[in-house]
């Protein structure tokens, strides 16, 4: 697939690589610097480029929206028309400091993602799994137990693409049901950021929960 990069920091920086080693068409987008969009595409040894969110956005089979907040509407506005477009999003409706959450309980970051480009297909995906545990995923996907990740959304066939992304960064991917259920996924983030970098096993009790759907 062609996979376009909507924020290249520590999540879609990390995923992007793994999904242009796993055989995709990378283009990485929106960071500060078009030199570390250079660098991440050079050492990402795949398919990969950099290119500004017009261009990742193009032709796109799937775009990872990986940027804080704070800055979606601008990434979504440079990114030109997303009409069609499958976004899966790990982005979390975070205040300003990152201590809590502006949407929650009754309506999703992800749902109001969805409102906002009303003609793209959101999955909200890879939001509970904190970027340093990215990092040792790709070395241990062949081992035969794959942690699970959860997904959701309202669009199957897009989903079909997020969950497709989750099996090649070496996750099971878990489908959660619709979007809404974005309601009880980002909030589980931020308990799973807590006890990863507060506690222990952070990372385990984002992975491990049994399949929902059995
Ligand atoms: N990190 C995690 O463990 C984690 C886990 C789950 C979900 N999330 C969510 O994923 C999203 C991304 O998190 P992250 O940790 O990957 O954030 P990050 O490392 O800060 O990445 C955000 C990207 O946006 C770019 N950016 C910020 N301001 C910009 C500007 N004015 N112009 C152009 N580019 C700009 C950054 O550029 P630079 O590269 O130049 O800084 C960076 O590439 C957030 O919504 C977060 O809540 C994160």
């Amino acid at each position: 697939m062609r996979v376009g990069i909507l924020g290249s920091g520590l999540m879609g920086g990390k995923l992007g690589t793994i999904f242009a080693r796993a055989g995709h068409e990378v283009v990485f987008s929106y960071a500060r610097s078009e030199q570390k969009l250079k660098r991440l595409a050079r050492e990402a040894k795949g398919k990969a480029r950099a290119g500004t969110p017009r261009e990742a956005a193009q032709d796109a089979n799937a775009l990872l929206l990986a940027v804080h907040w704070s800055r979606i509407d601008d990434v979504l506005k440079q990114a030109g028309d997303l009409s069609g477009k499958v976004i899966v999003s790990c982005s979390l409706p975070m205040n300003a400091d990152d201590t809590d959450l502006v949407v929650a309980h009754t309506w999703s970051g992800a749902e109001e993602l969805a409102k906002m480009i009303p003609k793209a297909r959101v999955v909200s995906a890879f939001n509970t799994v904190p970027s340093e545990v990215l990092f040792g995923v790709f070395e241990a996907r062949r081992k035969a137990t794959r942690p699970s990740v959860a997904y959701c959304g309202d669009d199957s066939s897009s989903k079909r693409i997020a969950a497709e992304l989750i099996r090649d960064v070496g996750f099971d991917a878990v489908d959660a049901g619709p979007l809404r259920i974005a309601r009880y996924t980002e909030p589980f983030a931020l308990l799973v950021a807590q006890l990863a970098y507060e506690g222990k096993g952070g990372p385990e009790l984002a992975y491990r929960f049994e399949r929902l759907a059995k």
